[in-house]
């Protein structure tokens, strides 16, 4: 049975306690982390910019809000301290809990995310996508081979760090293919694949195919693809070139067969996404991308000032 994103976050805002008060600034966490402002805030949680006290560090604190999601909380700071030598994940520090809640700590990452960068910078050629997210695809390559898969990829949970490279946050909803242990249905709308929205749905890696595409969609649009749902009904998803982005047609028909409804129609491996997307669009090697750099001017790579003090 299919159940609407909307009426899944309302049931689930009733069965849950729900904390969203941010913590004021000066507060001092785990005897050590000082928050300094909200930089970011999701369904689940809070995220400060705090100090570290005892190695003057900035860091990144993200606090668990929704105080009967706390085990998973933990579960995800685990599996991202997994992750934490590859370049295109973010470097949690660690994670304690006090007498409410649990926390997690992370590296501070200058930028924006992926959404908030797109919606202030304009979308991005076809070919700046795949040469920005091949590290992510590679990355998630390496989780599939470990049978875990990451169900919310979004703008949301992506980063875009000054220099442009881009790093995986939110490893909330990461699952091993083979846990069968009850979890929340992970509904991002316009990022979900069908099989997520349904509760007898079969994920794997294909699932993490469809909501990268749809990310890349996103990216070289400027707009969330149409939901899952509503593609179910109708399927009207347009093209990224009749809304005006910068693709060659081999690599449309990539992106869009990455988003297939039918997860059987769908490309199945994320190194196969990959793969035909660089047939198209050749990554640089690391002398061409300095030498890029070189030439896009200092004011260009400008991280975005977007703490909100308390
Ligand atoms: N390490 C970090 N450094 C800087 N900003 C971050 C960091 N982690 C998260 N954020 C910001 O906080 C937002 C929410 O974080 P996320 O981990 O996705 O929380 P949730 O699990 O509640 O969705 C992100 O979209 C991003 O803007
Ligand atoms: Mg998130």
């Amino acid at each position: 049975m299919v159940i609407a994103p909307a009426i899944w976050y309302k049931i689930y805002n009733m069965v849950t306690e729900k904390t969203n008060k941010a913590k004021p600034a000066g507060t001092v966490l785990g005897g050590r982390y000082e928050l300094k402002g909200v930089v970011g805030r999701g369904g689940f949680s809070i995220v400060y910019e705090a100090t570290d006290l005892k190695s003057g560090e900035k860091v990144a604190v993200k606090e668990c809000t929704v105080l009967s999601e706390k085990e998973r909380f933990l579960r995800e700071a685990k599996m991202l301290a997994d992750y934490a030598g590859e370049s295109a994940i973010v470097r949690v520090i660690g994670y304690f809990e006090d007498e409410e809640t649990a926390y997690i700590v992370m590296e501070f990452l200058e930028g924006e995310n992926l959404r908030e960068c797109i919606e202030h910078s304009g979308r991005w050629t076809m070919e700046e996508a795949v040469q920005r997210m091949a590290p992510v695809m590679e990355t998630l390559g390496h989780m599939h081979s470990n049978n875990v898969i990451h169900r919310d990829i979004s703008p949301d949970n992506i980063m875009v760090l000054g220099d442009g490279s881009l790093k995986l946050l939110d490893f909330g909803a990461a699952k091993q293919y083979e846990d069968s242990t009850l979890s929340r249905l992970v509904v991002k709308a316009s990022y979900s694949p069908p099989e997520q929205m349904d509760a007898k749905g079969v994920f794997g890696s294909w699932s993490d195919v469809y909501s990268i595409c749809a990310a890349m969609y996103f990216c070289i649009t400027g707009k969330n693809p149409e939901d899952a749902i509503s593609r179910l009904m109708i399927d009207d998803l347009q093209k990224p070139s009749e809304l005006g982005a910068d693709i060659l047609p081999a690599a449309e028909k990539t992106l869009m067969r990455g988003m297939a409804l039918d997860s059987k129609e769908r490309i199945h491996d994320i190194a196969l996404l990959r793969k035909e997307l660089e047939k198209v669009y050749p990554i640089l090697s690391e002398e061409e991308k300095l030498e890029i750099k070189r030439k896009s001017s200092a004011e260009e790579q400008q991280p975005c000032p977007r703490l909100q003090r308390l």
